[in-house]
């Protein structure tokens, strides 16, 4: 059987097992996805771990996404810009990273029927995870706008990845796709909005990077002033999955099944 893991720090609230188990399952393939935790101290004994064990892919998460890079023989092109890699693919002990976070979003857009190219899109934060939305719209011709808590950091994105750095305060209703990067809507309802309300139009498609809740602050302001295009966290984690699991079994694995492993309570 094909085995792949997870590996980070907490690894106790992941959903990533239950949603690749079921995808083996539904997909006839003799596999299994377990979790083998890595603190800071353990992050360099994993590439000997994938080996000994012959582990076909490991998802990377939160502390080692930045870290991992180093230990890795190749890392894809995308990975590298965006500074992170979550996917780790083994090929006869070689190991090399990409970043499906990215593949995620792209495909998040597209669902949200985007057409990045011509589009003017604004990312709200400045961090990792802003970080990976400008590097999936780096080369898409997009018109890429960065707007930040403090504003040096969206400055600095922008530099690196051709976009303008925006004022919060100045924001106009402008925007064909808002993306939030933020954790503004994670405590609920009583986060403040991480924009102001008036530049969500019917216009403009939001999604909010935020998974827990479903329905946050910003989307469902969006909603109360007419946006019929949204999508949260829970969609791109679903697609970041699909994309890990096609590079290591080369089989698309089904939304639908993978969404219900998803939704089950840990
Ligand atoms: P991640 O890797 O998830 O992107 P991060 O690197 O810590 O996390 O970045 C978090 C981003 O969200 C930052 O841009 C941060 O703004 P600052 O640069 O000013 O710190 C932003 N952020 C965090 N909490 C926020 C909040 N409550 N409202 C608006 N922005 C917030």
């Amino acid at each position: 059987p094909i085995v792949t893991a997870i590996t980070g720090w907490p690894l106790t609230h992941t959903r990533s097992p239950k949603m690749h188990n079921a995808a083996f399952l539904d997909a006839g393939i003799k596999g299994r996805y377990v979790k083998i935790p890595s603190n800071t101290d353990e992050l360099p004994l994993i590439p000997e771990v994938i080996r000994c064990y012959n582990i076909t892919g490991m998802n990377v998460t939160i502390p080692h996404k930045q870290s991992v890079i180093p230990l890795l023989a190749k890392v894809a092109e995308t990975a590298r810009s965006a500074g992170a890699v979550n996917t780790i693919c083994n090929s006869d002990g070689k190991l090399s990273g990409a970043n499906t976070d990215i593949a995620g979003i792209k495909a998040t857009i597209a669902a949200l029927g985007i057409n990045p190219c011509g589009a003017k899109i604004l990312i709200i934060g400045a961090g990792g995870a802003a970080r990976a939305a400008a590097a999936c719209l780096s080369g898409t011709c997009a018109q890429l706008s960065i707007t930040n808590r403090t504003r040096e950091k969206a400055e600095a994105l922008a530099e690196e990845f051709g976009g303008a750095a925006a004022d919060l305060d100045s924001l106009a209703p402008e925007y064909d796709l808002i993306i939030n990067s933020t954790p503004a809507g994670m405590s609920g309802f009583s986060d403040s909005l991480p924009v102001p309300a008036s530049i969500l139009t019917p216009a403009t498609a939001v999604f909010d990077m935020v998974y827990e809740p479903e329905n946050t602050v910003l989307l469902a302001a969006a909603r109360d002033r007419g946006v019929r295009k949204t999508a949260g966290g829970k969609q791109m984690l679903i697609e970041q999955a699909k994309a890990s699991f096609a590079l290591w079994t080369g089989t698309i694995p089904d939304t639908a099944v993978m969404t219900k492993a998803f939704e089950e309570q840990p």
